[in-house]
């Protein structure tokens, strides 16, 4: 008798595979010239990428929208605000790819549908390194946000770089802006955070 959580460790596994099939086709076009000029894309690059960035959208539309709910539970209003306004800019992100792989006369590949699943996951995981109850969750999230936002601003820049197409640069420019101020906003809470508990332990 296969059980639920055979059901949701399958899904699970099924969904980390798919992402990391579609992270190697966009990542391996955005570095295939990896420390030589930048090499200008494909129309099946340019394409792998978009789904590629649709899936993170996605993902972080999930992760944040999960992340503020969390927050607004615990009764911090100030991170639950952040996550909901990152989670509105994500989603415009997610919309203007689509938007612009219907000018490009594409659709978002089947596997995009992964995004959202991804969030879920990554929102479990974190929630779990917070169990001790030692504060360690909150400063989890903002070095992780951190992370993910870092490594968007470098593949959007990437993007930028390697394409002629005035409105996909104007675009991937414009999120790689957006991911910026995510990316600062996280890091300087994550500096009041170790101020605070420095300030604590005297
Ligand atoms: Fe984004
Ligand atoms: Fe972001």
């Amino acid at each position: 008798m296969i059980n639920r959580r055979t059901i949701i460790a399958a899904g699970s596994l099924g969904a980390l595979g798919l992402a990391a099939y579609v992270s190697y086709r966009a990542y391996g076009s955005l570095y295939k010239n990896f420390g030589g000029r930048p090499a200008t894309l494909t129309r099946r690059n340019v394409l792998d990428f978009l789904n590629y960035a649709h899936v993170l959208e996605a993902e972080q539309v999930r992760l944040y929208g999960e992340q503020s709910r969390a927050a607004e539970e615990a009764g911090d209003e100030h991170f639950a605000a952040a996550m909901r306004r990152a989670r509105d800019v994500e989603q415009e992100h997610v919309v203007k790819i689509e938007d612009q792989l219907k000018r490009l006369r594409a659709n978002p590949s089947p596997w995009t549908a992964v995004g959202p699943s991804l969030g879920s996951m990554m929102h479990g995981v974190l929630s779990s390194i917070d169990l001790a109850g030692e504060g360690k969750g909150l400063r989890s999230v903002l070095k992780t946000i951190v992370w993910i936002e870092q490594k968007a601003v470098d593949h959007y820049l990437r993007a930028f770089r390697q394409t002629q197409d005035e409105s996909l640069r104007k675009m991937y420019m414009e999120n790689l802006v957006d991911e910026e101020f995510h990316a600062s906003w996280a890091q300087e809470m994550l500096e009041q955070e170790v101020e605070r508990e420095e300030g604590d332990s005297f």
